[in-house]
């Protein structure tokens, strides 16, 4: 029996109904629409909603931005770096090539039954609760976690994947809770030859190997099906590699916990802490998958594990990115301190101003014979010594070279912002023209 009156979710991420206000400042003809419940798509199927519907306008528009595959966002250079170190560590035998298949666009309106009501007893439905959970119809809802599409991966024949994507649920009010936030599940499944080696009496059913006669209970160890062997080797194959994934992470020094935990569709379960910063960070769920979801998935020869990991809070940590909504940023400030970085740099975030930018661009003539490369770091080397603090990026947006006349061009976008204050064109545009001076009389290169 499963417990009752738990949540069947952990607290990786949960996240609040949003502001009213901003759901009513979106007076688009789409946001009507869905306040009128006609009809609508959402990836590439339609759906009809009912009395049951209560996806904000404001949720409908976080549906539409998908920052999960926008590179600069932080998200997803902690996705690139959960899912290298995934195929650096598990390889197919034959081919070396990655074993983990990688589902990314699974349609994030799903099925009550596929969220995982299936599991839980009628008392126990707290996915269920509307107050929870965004409601499009009867039947289905946006996906609550990764977890809700377990099932149908497993049926379409796969043993080993990760799915990862943006996940709904109507929570309370604070700083690291938003409707919208991301995450990874893995799930890999084992024959028993691959769990524990190849048997040497070849005429035993590989169905039943699983299977304990004597003691077919469910003990806190263990499912009713389950022998404590293959339980075992499949626990440590799991907890090994999310140790080795957390070290990855937060570096081989922070101290880790496993901490027994309980999930509907898991048993036995186990959250991993780590002790970061002066303090425990629940950074997974994870566990042995309950037999009867494989079943009725059609696996009968096999046991699996599964994790799930909440990439906010990670990144929050990792980051040093201090308010969820930060993520949501489209703030050129925020997403240039993350473009181009590689998923295993160290990347600190640094605040930025409340103020707003103020950008001006300038344009030049190479001296003669003068490199583009070897041009660049003296225009940021200007920049800074002159703008110091007020300059908060720096980027070349232009390069062009006129073979006939021998020119080179570039031109650079600045991007002012103070701290402390609102910047006015008037001032920004004294310390604007002391760089154009300086470049001209240092490096001699002619304005356009
Ligand atoms: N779905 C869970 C959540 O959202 C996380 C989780 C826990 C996923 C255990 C799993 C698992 O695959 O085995 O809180």
């Amino acid at each position: 029996m499963l417990q009752t009156g738990r949540r069947c979710f952990s607290v990786l991420a949960r996240c609040q109904p949003i502001a009213t206000s901003s759901a009513r400042a979106y007076s688009t003809e789409k946001a009507q629409k869905m306040e009128k419940r006609e009809i609508f798509e959402l990836d590439g199927r339609q759906y009809t909603p009912d009395a049951l519907y209560n996806l904000s306008p404001a949720v409908r528009r976080l549906l539409d931005r998908r920052i999960l595959q926008e590179t600069s966002n932080p998200l997803n250079l902690l996705k690139r770096r959960v899912v290298d170190y995934v195929h650096q560590t598990y390889r197919k035998p034959g081919n070396r090539s990655p074993l983990f298949t990688i589902c990314e666009s699974e349609p994030r309106v799903v099925t009550t039954y596929q969220n995982f009501d299936s599991l839980l007893t009628p008392e126990d439905h707290v996915s269920r609760r509307p107050s929870d959970t965004y409601y499009v119809n009867r039947e289905h809802c946006l996906r609550a976690h990764t977890s809700a599409h377990q099932h149908t991966l497993m049926k379409q024949g796969l043993d080993a994947f990760l799915v990862i994507g943006d996940v709904y649920r109507r929570d309370e009010v604070d700083r690291t809770h938003y409707p919208c936030f991301h995450q990874i599940e893995g799930v890999r499944l084992y024959t028993r030859d691959e769990l524990l080696g190849k048997k040497s009496d070849a005429s035993e059913n590989a169905a039943e190997l699983f299977t304990v006669t004597r003691d077919a209970s469910r003990i806190p160890e263990k499912q009713e099906t389950h022998s404590l062997d293959a339980v075992k080797a499949a626990e440590i194959q799991l907890k090994q590699f999310l140790e080795s994934l957390c070290d990855e992470l937060f570096g081989r020094d922070a101290e880790k916990r496993w901490v027994d935990a309980y999930f509907p569709f898991t048993h036995p379960s186990w959250e991993l802490e780590v002790f970061y910063n002066g303090q425990w960070l629940e950074v997974l769920g994870c566990g042995i998958m309950e037999q009867k979801l494989l079943e009725s998935a059609g696996v009968t020869d096999k046991i699996g594990w599964a994790f799930g990991i909440g990439l906010e809070r990670i990144a929050m940590v990792l980051y040093g990115i201090p308010d969820i909504r930060l993520f949501w940023s489209k703030d050129t400030g925020f997403l240039s301190q993350f473009a181009g970085k590689q998923p295993g740099e160290d990347v600190k975030y640094k605040q930025i101003s409340a103020h707003p930018q103020v950008i001006f661009d300038i344009s030049f003539f190479l001296p003669d014979s003068t490199e583009f490369n070897d041009m660049t770091s003296d225009v940021y080397d200007t920049i800074r010594t002159i703008g110091g603090e007020l300059v908060e990026q720096v980027k070349l947006t232009d390069e062009f070279e006129n073979k006939k006349k021998a020119k080179k061009s570039q031109t650079y976008r600045i991007v002012y912002r103070s701290h402390e204050k609102a910047l006015t064109k008037e001032e920004v545009n004294v310390i604007h023209k002391q760089i154009e001076q300086s470049l001209s009389t240092t490096y001699g290169v002619v304005l356009r």
